[in-house]
C-alpha cells in the first residue's frame, strides 16, 4: 500500500469551510486507483471515489459504515481505527452470482477522526495459492497410494512370504504394477511442467499433422485391437504442413486415442478424421480440425467443463484401474494452447464422445 501521508498532510493545511473540505476528500479518494472511501466520525460514509461506488453501489453515501462492510473482522478494524487512530487491515469478501471476491482493506486513520478505507481486489492472488495447495495435496495423495501398497508387499516379502516362491511371484507382479503406476505420474507430471513452462513460446518446427496423426493410430491399433476396438482414419489424406511441436503433438493424439480406446472401446469402431477448415470462423485463419470420435458410454455433461483440470476423473477408481493418472487432458489442452489452438469435447450420454484438436495452419 502507498502511504498517503502526504495526503494527509495538505488535508490538514485545508481550513476551509464542511463543503470545500468534502471537496477535498473527494479528490484525495478520486486519486486512488482502487476503490476507496472515507468515514467520518459520525461513523457515516463521507465520501468514495468511483470504483468504490461500482463496488457498494451510489446509495452508500451518508449511509452507516457496518450497513455497507458485514465481515465482524473488517468491522473490528474500523472501529479501532476510529478509536485508537492506529493503521489496520481487514477482509471484506462478497459473494455475488457471477463471482466471487476477496479484499484485502487498508484502514487508514485520518484528521478530525476521520477513516479511509482502501480496497485492494487479492481475489486471483488467494485463487492461485488455492490452487497450488490442492495439486501438491493430489500428487501427494496419487504417489501414496501405490508407494504404501509397495511398502507392505516389501514388508510381506520379507517376513511372511519369505519362502513362499508363488505368493512371491504374485506380490512382484503387483509390485511391478504400482511402481509403473509412479513411474507415469511422474512421467505425466515432468511433461505437464514442461509444456507449462514453454506455453508461451510459440513451435515453429514445420510438421506433417496428416502423417503424424497416422504415425500415432498405427501405434495405438494393437491396443485397440486388445480392447476390442477398432481404430479408422477419414477425411484429409494429403499431406499437411503446420507449425507444430511434433513430440508434443504426438502426446496429444496418444492421449486422446488411448483415452477413446479406455473409455469407448464398447461402442467398437473409433473414428479420427481429419479436415482443413479456411473460412476462419474462429479467427485463427485457416485451420486444421481433427476430431476423435468414440461410439462408448460418452461423458455426462456435468462433468466435460472440469475433464481438463489436473486430476478430475469421472470414475476415479475406473480410471486408476486401467492406468490412468488424470492428467491426460490437462495435458492436451496445454499442448493445444501453446499451438495457439482450440480443445473442444463434446458428448452425449449412451452415444459417445467427440474430442476436437482445432489447430491454426501458419
Ligand atoms: N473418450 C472418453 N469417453 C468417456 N470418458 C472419457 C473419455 N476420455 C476421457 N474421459 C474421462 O475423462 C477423465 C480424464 O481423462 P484423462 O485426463 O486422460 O485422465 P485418465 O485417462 O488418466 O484418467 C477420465 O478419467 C475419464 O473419466
Ligand atoms: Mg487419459
Amino acid at each position: 500500500m502507498p502511504e498517503f501521508g502526504w495526503i494527509m498532510q495538505s488535508i490538514k493545511t485545508v481550513a476551509a469551510t464542511d463543503d470545500s473540505n468534502i471537496r477535498m476528500l473527494r479528490m484525495v479518494v478520486d486519486g486512488i486507483p482502487v476503490p476507496a472511501l472515507i468515514i467520518g466520525s459520525d461513523e457515516r460514509i463521507i465520501v468514495a471515489n468511483e470504483t468504490a461506488l461500482d463496488l457498494f453501489g451510489q446509495a452508500v453515501i451518508g449511509r452507516h459504515y457496518i450497513l455497507t462492510m458485514r465481515q465482524p473482522g473488517l468491522l473490528d478494524a474500523i472501529e479501532g481505527t476510529l478509536r485508537h487512530k492506529q493503521k489496520a487491515c481487514g477482509r471484506h469478501i462478497i459473494t455475488g452470482p457471477s463471482r466471487e471476491a476477496t479484499y484485502r482493506v487498508t484502514v487508514s486513520p485520518m484528521p478530525e477522526d476521520q477513516v479511509m478505507c482502501v480496497f485492494e481486489d487479492i481475489t486471483e492472488q488467494e485463487q492461485v495459492g488455492a490452487i497450488r495447495r490442492d495439486f501438491v495435496a493430489n500428487v501427494s495423495h496419487e504417489l501414496r497410494t501405490p508407494l504404501t501398497s509397495l511398502l507392505g508387499f516389501i514388508e510381506t516379502l520379507q517376513g511372511a512370504a519369505k519362502d513362499d516362491p508363488a505368493a512371491r511371484g504374485r506380490f512382484l507382479t503387483i509390485m511391478s504394477r504400482e511402481a509403473e503406476r509412479m513411474n507415469r505420474l511422474v512421467r505425466d507430471l515432468l511433461s505437464l511442467s514442461r509444456v507449462e513452462s514453454e506455453e508461451r513460446v510459440r513451435p515453429t518446427t514445420p510438421v506433417d499433422i496428416v502423417a503424424l496423426v497416422a504415425g500415432a493410430v498405427t501405434a495405438l491399433r494393437p491396443t485397440a485391437a486388445a480392447a476390442g476396438a477398432e481404430l479408422e482414419i477419414t477425411g484429409q489424406q494429403e499431406p499437411l504442413v503446420i507449425p507444430a511441436d511434433p513430440d508434443q503433438m504426438v502426446q496429444v493424439f496418444q492421449n486422446l486415442i488411448e483415452n477413446a480406446i479406455k473409455y469407448g472401446a464398447t461402442g467398437g469402431r473409433i473414428t479420427i478424421d481429419l479436415r482443413r477448415d479456411d473460412t476462419d470462423t474462429l479467427r485463427l485463419g485457416p485451420t486444421v480440425v481433427i476430431d476423435v470420435i468414440d461410439r462408448g458410454e460418452g461423458i455426462d455433461p456435468i462433468h466435460i467443463p472440469r475433464l481438463t483440470e489436473r486430476f478430475y476423473r469421472v470414475d476415479n477408481h475406473r480410471s486408476r484401474e486401467m492406468g490412468g493418472t488424470g492428467l491426460g487432458l490437462a495435458i492436451v489442452k496445454h499442448i493445444v494452447n501453446r499451438h495457439r489452438g482450440r480443445f473442444r469435447i463434446e458428448s452425449e450420454k449412451g452415444k459417445g464422445s467427440v474430442f476436437t484438436v482445432i489447430l491454426p495452419q501458419n
